[in-house]
């Protein structure tokens, strides 16, 4: 960061008048009267030049542009709040329900930018004041892990298109998404903002959003960098984890949204990495985002997050958010110790001009608040039929023939979970649950348990606490059982029985393995006698998982005749369940994480998510403890550990059936040996009854040298479009070096080992359908690097014996 700021200071100084230069050293400590005597007015932004600007800005000016304003959220615990005055109280509120904004310089034509979550939906105040005649509801997407599991970057991106004219539409400059952590542990409480357990999804899904969001010239905020895998005490959460693991896991999808996407923001994460927070860490926010991986665009903080604003700006942290009175107090007192340069706060200044300048607020956007949602929520609800996963069909009990009766259990079977909660929740206009979109499909839902459920969730949300707090849960409604007479009835009379079980998670909190990762007692017994009742009639159970996050499915899944795993598909989750329960769509979504058959199987599981430090003092339910952990597993995250250790899971990453069949053809290399770069091909037909697409997966392995590799790693994917029965279509793959290799520790480098690869394309990651070897005759050095972000002291990895 220092050459970074000396460079442009000295080309600042250089390149300046020698008026101009009096002025800059007046506009640093004080009034820019000079500016004004001298021209016709202040420079004004996109008319003069960043330099001019930056110039005529004054000190408290520049301080004001790199700490944000204007986080009233409803609901917030006020511990969090900053003791004393934000000092922006009097800014009328632009877009009630935003996360924040920056402040605006009127004086130089610099407007205030404004800044809004989240990752399944513009998360805004639905009513503004006490005026209900106008809302502001905006679509319900489904979240993440869902749209991941689509593995389908066009889908991605069209939802990224419907989602940014939202954005636009409702007067927000920069959308706080996508989130991208890596799911390390089941438990994750924001894993359902995130996407997936491997970072070559996670990295071209999320950089297929951004693109999608930003065609509409605005802007996103690749989040959280990085680690934040989980929601334990994250705030002072130390996390302890090699170069390697780093690199390869954690990092990489973040690499590749940069490469790919180039976002215009990223958000630093809560929590430290070995020892530095995120946001405070000049090798994580300059040396590798900018310097190594090009990133050209401001990096902000997560919501209070970190500790000390100075290292914060000095490490590229531009813009803090949503800034408090202490940090400016804490910056202006830094630049008169000369602890921080004033070419240093130009830097960060100059980077938020820059985004000033890309933004609608800057360009005048005239916004209508309008969004066109009925169009937007044919998207979400396409999109949600893509990205559910059929976990289970015996003897083909769906599809559901038309006109068939159905029985519906489970309190989620008539009162869908769309998504998550915290940051990551939307204020949508309304969800079609399983038994309104079944319903609309021209089925029939039996009345008698529709009729016991509508009274008993009714009576029931009656009696839920008000929500107080941001970070509260959604309640849990205890699960309805229904009486024997009544299921015995319904299996006579009723062809098929469904019942969901549904799970809610969030920001604030992770999930825990009793009666959330495992099924409660009450829905082991509800679906004991559903599925008892209706096979001794010799009828069908379908089960819905209505989750955003894993649960266990092996000691109950023979249960079941079906399952469909709709992961929380948004708001118009209910007609995209019948979309694809009804065979109107064919399901053709997979796992980008893996189901294991027990919370025991996941590599350290008893460690998650950490400990607090025997030093720390009294919790504070939002800034948590001192903490720290260790990911041990090293770089055996997900199938990476399973398929290597050979622990099988209930479903392995890259799992999903369909209604149809496919078959693959030979994989074909452009190339028996790696020079430069290397397609593989196949041709992929639809032997089965219907139409359907198939996401197919690359998956390498790699030769053994002085460093371990995991039994495989997914390189690249692609999905075919739609399939007629007996059509086909050649996908390719591309491969370099830099998709092949690994991170050497010792040399602290990229390199790609020479030896034999084994390129497997699969329809998941353990049904590998053909394969193709090819050599690397030399070791490539893909990209030397240098010692960034080491572990404060050795980690003991685990090792392949
Ligand atoms: C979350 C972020 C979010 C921000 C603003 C934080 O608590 O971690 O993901 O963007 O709040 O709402």
């Amino acid at each position: 960061m220092s050459t970074l700021s000396g460079k442009r200071a000295r080309r600042l100084h250089f390149a300046a008048p020698a008026a101009l230069r009096l002025l800059t050293t007046a506009a640093l400590f004080g009034s820019p009267t000079l500016a004004t005597a001298q021209t016709a007015g202040p420079p004004q932004l996109g008319k003069a030049s960043l330099k001019e600007v930056l110039a005529a800005l004054t000190t408290a000016e520049k301080v004001k542009l790199v700490v944000g304003m204007g986080f009233y959220p409803s609901g917030f615990p006020a511990g969090m709040l900053p003791p004393g005055d934000p000092g922006d109280k009097d800014v009328p509120e632009k877009v009630p329900g935003a996360a924040g904004r920056s402040h605006a310089i009127a004086r130089l034509g610099i407007p205030s930018l404004t800044l809004s979550d989240g990752p399944a939906g513009v998360r805004i105040d639905a009513i503004r004041g006490r005026d209900s005649s106008r809302t502001f509801y905006a679509t319900a997407f489904p979240v993440a892990t869902l749209l991941a599991s689509t593995w389908d970057t066009a889908m991605v991106r069209r939802v990224g298109v419907a989602f940014g004219s939202e954005v636009r539409d409702f007067g927000i400059d920069v959308l706080l998404a996508p989130g991208m952590n890596i799911h390390r542990n089941p438990l994750g409480g924001r894993n359902f903002e995130y996407y997936a357990e491997d970072p070559v999804v996670a990295g071209n899904v999320a950089a297929a959003f951004v693109n999608g969001v930003e065609s509409n010239g605005v802007g996103t905020s690749i989040k959280h960098f990085a680690l934040n895998n989980q929601e334990f005490n994250r705030m002072q959460l130390n996390s302890h984890v090699s170069e390697r693991a780093l690199r390869e896991i954690y990092l990489k999808g973040f690499q590749l949204a940069v490469r790919k996407s180039q976002p215009w923001t990223v958000m630093s994460s809560y929590n430290k990495i070995n020892g530095t927070y995120t946001s405070e860490s000049p090798d994580l926010l300059t040396s590798l985002l900018r310097q190594e991986w090009d990133f050209k665009g401001l990096v902000m903080t997560d919501w209070y997050g970190g500790h000390d604003p100075v290292a914060q700006l000095k490490a590229g942290n531009d813009l803090l958010m949503p800034g408090t009175a202490a940090q400016t107090q804490a910056i202006l007192a830094a630049l008169k110790s000369g602890q921080l340069t004033p070419a240093q706060l130009d830097v960060n200044v100059t980077r938020v001009l820059e985004l000033v300048l890309k933004s609608p607020a800057f360009k005048g956007y005239k916004y209508s608040s309008q969004p066109a949602l009925k169009a937007n929520a044919a998207v979400a609800r396409q999109a949600a039929a893509e990205g559910m996963v059929l976990l289970r069909n015996e003897a083909q009990t769906l599809p559901l023939a038309a006109g068939r009766q159905l029985a519906l259990f489970g309190n989620t079977s008539y009162s869908l979970i769309a998504g998550g909660t915290g940051s990551g929740d939307v204020n949508r206009a309304y969800t079609i649950s399983l038994a309104q979109g079944l319903s609309g499909a021209g089925y029939t839902v039996s009345s008698a348990p529709s009729q016991a459920y509508a009274q008993y969730l009714q009576a029931e949300k009656a009696k839920l606490p008000k929500k107080k707090g941001f970070f509260d849960p959604l309640p849990v409604i205890a699960e309805l059982m229904p009486n024997a007479a009544m299921l015995a009835q319904q299996a006579q009379l009723t062809d098929v029985a469904i019942v969901t079980l549904g799970r809610s998670a969030g920001e604030g909190g992770d999930r825990q393995v009793a009666n959330d990762f495992d099924l409660t007692a009450a829905e082991q017994a509800l679906l004991k006698q559903v599925s008892t009742a209706f096979h001794a009639q010799g009828k069908k159970v379908v089960v819905i998982i209505n989750t955003g996050g894993v649960v266990e499915v092996a000691s109950w899944r023979a249960q079941a005749d079906a399952i469909l795993l709709a992961w929380q598909p948004g708001q118009e989750g209910g007609h995209a369940l019948a979309d694809v329960l009804s065979g109107q769509v064919a399901p053709s979504g997979k796992l980008a994480t893996t189901f294991p058959v027990a919370y025991q199987d996941v590599p350290y599981a008893t460690d998650f998510p950490g400990k607090a430090l025997a030093s720390a003092g009294a919790d504070n339910s939002v800034m948590g403890k001192p903490s720290e952990n260790t990911y041990a597993e090293g770089i055996y995250v997900g199938y990476r550990y399973y398929n290597t250790f050979k622990v099988k899971p209930a479903y392995e990453f890259g799992y999903g059936l369909s209604y149809t069949t496919f078959t693959y053809g030979k994989l074909q290399l452009s190339a028996p040996t790696l020079a430069g770069k290397l397609t593989a091909s196949l041709k992929v037909t639809n032997s089965g009854p219907v139409a359907g697409k198939e996401a197919v997966q690359l998956y390498v392995h790699a030769p053994t040298s002085a460093l371990a590799k995991p039994e495989s790693e997914l390189r690249a994917f692609a999905k075919t479009g739609l399939l007629a029965p007996g059509q086909s279509q050649t996908l390719t793959f591309t491969l370099t070096a830099t998709d092949l290799a690994s991170y050497n520790t010792a040399a602290e480098a990229w390199q790609t080992d020479a030896g034999t690869y084994t390129a497997r394309a699969g329809a998941s990651s353990l049904d590998i359908r053909q394969t193709a070897t090819f050599t690397v005759p030399k070791a490539v050095l893909v990209q030397k690097s240098r010692k960034l972000l080491a572990p404060q002291q050795p980690i003991k990895e685990l090792s392949v014996k």
